[in-house]
């Protein structure tokens, strides 16, 4: 796990302005937030520094503007937001440097939160301009980064402040890193890795690595049927990347030297067409498979065996839905195989880790995201910790 330095490490801080970079690109709808947990995992940072007595200035991004200021993309249109999960007030600055931020700061007591707009207007931000963060950093005594979500971005408030001001990972950060170590970095064996998605193509980079780190590899959703046609099953119209035969062997192969062993459905659940409760829908062998069929969970045999396999394991991470989870009843593998991995992780007996877009819906769907070990609050930065990747504003923080 990387070294770094957190808030235990910052001395006396009354009066000093805290620059924290918060992940506050939150899903809204209607103008309010659908999802404020990552509001949420800042909060403890956030309020110790208040409590501390340093002026916190929050820097987030909020869409991709590209560079250019966007009416519909300012931070101000999460502040109500983050002012209720914190239970706090806070001056929205409509700037990230210059006159009006100097004039803010003055305003702010010790305490106090102050939102800078959208660090992404600038282009100086994505660029990772190092005279754009010198401009921010003036403003600041020290830099501390407490949004994992955005790690994998080597932007000037992601990654350029830690090299300008004295830099400390936030509360949330220092959790996720730990949780993510026990994951993979030092996990205790064997390892499982549960894989799910759409498509082969996007993950191909996280497969390639975890083979070489885990002892399970258990291959879900629509990426299973590129696996299953390599393995010369016929999977009638489901989803699958032909194109990728010869990737997927590469993989298994690679697999088969790590000693790890892959993992895929044996019965599935089929349609003929994609909707909720077709009249079609039946549960079969994997080479029965018609022709004018798709496969679109895996089946209850099949999840009965990953159940024994998680059992025998000691950590567990997981990345993607099992199936067509949106749509009853191809939700059902999704649903029972976390619901064991839950029911094992409250029995003390498995460390389990999840992350990444449609994961997390997908566990809040199956009733046990709060049984799990930890849920990271990532997307992208999540896929790419499980590809091996070093984040460069995880980097950015090493001492
Ligand atoms: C996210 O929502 O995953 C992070 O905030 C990063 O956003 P980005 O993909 O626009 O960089």
């Amino acid at each position: 796990m990387p070294n770094f330095k957190t808030l235990d490490d910052l001395g006396e801080i009354t009066g000093k302005v805290a620059l924290v970079r918060v992940d506050l690109n939150l899903p809204m709808l209607g103008g309010s937030a659908t999802d404020v947990t990552r509001v949420e995992a800042a909060k403890p940072t956030v309020l110790e520094l208040c409590e501390r007595g340093a002026k916190v200035l929050l820097l987030a991004h909020f869409g991709r503007p590209k560079g250019q200021r966007h009416s519909t993309m300012s931070t101000s249109f999460v502040q109500g937001d983050v002012e209720e999960v914190f239970g706090k007030e806070i001056m929205f600055i409509p700037e990230v440097t210059g006159p009006v931020v100097e004039q803010s700061i003055g305003i702010l007591g010790n305490g106090d939160i102050g939102l800078l707009d959208n660090v992404r207007f600038w282009p100086g931000e994505e660029a990772n301009d190092p005279e754009f963060a010198k401009g921010i950093a003036a403003y600041g005594d020290f830099y501390i980064n407490d949004a994992f979500s955005a790690a994998h971005r080597a932007h000037a408030t992601t990654e350029g402040l830690a090299h300008i001001l004295p830099a400390y990972a936030g509360r949330a950060m220092e959790r996720e890193l730990a949780a993510l170590d026990a994951a993979l970095g030092n996990p205790e064996q064997p390892v499982a890795a549960v894989v799910g998605g759409a498509k082969v193509s996007s993950k191909l980079a996280v497969l390639e690595n975890l083979v070489g780190k885990v002892q399970h590899l258990i291959i879900g959703g629509g990426m299973a049927n590129t696996f299953l046609a390599a393995r010369g099953v016929d999977v009638g119209k489901s989803l699958c990347e032909h194109d990728l035969t010869a990737t997927a062997n590469a993989i298994m192969d690679k697999a088969d030297h790590a000693g790890c062993t892959v993992h895929l459905p044996y019965d599935v659940t089929v349609a003929k067409e994609f909707a909720a409760n077709p009249s079609s829908v039946r549960t079969c062998n994997v080479h029965e498979v018609a022709d004018d069929e798709m496969i679109l969970d895996v089946g209850p045999q099949a999840v009965e065996a990953l159940g024994d396999v998680l059992k025998t394991c000691r950590t567990l991470v997981w990345n993607g839905p099992m199936g067509a989870f949106e749509m009853e009843p191809f939700d059902s593998a999704t649903v029972a195989l976390a619901r064991i991995a839950a029911a094992l992780t409250q029995d003390g007996s498995l460390i389990s880790v999840a992350g990444g877009g449609d994961t997390v819906a997908a566990l809040n769907h199956a009733g046990v995201a709060d049984d799990f070990t930890y849920i990271s609050t990532a997307g992208g930065a999540f896929l790419e910790w499980m590809e091996g990747k070093e984040l460069p504003g995880v980097a950015a923080l090493r001492v």
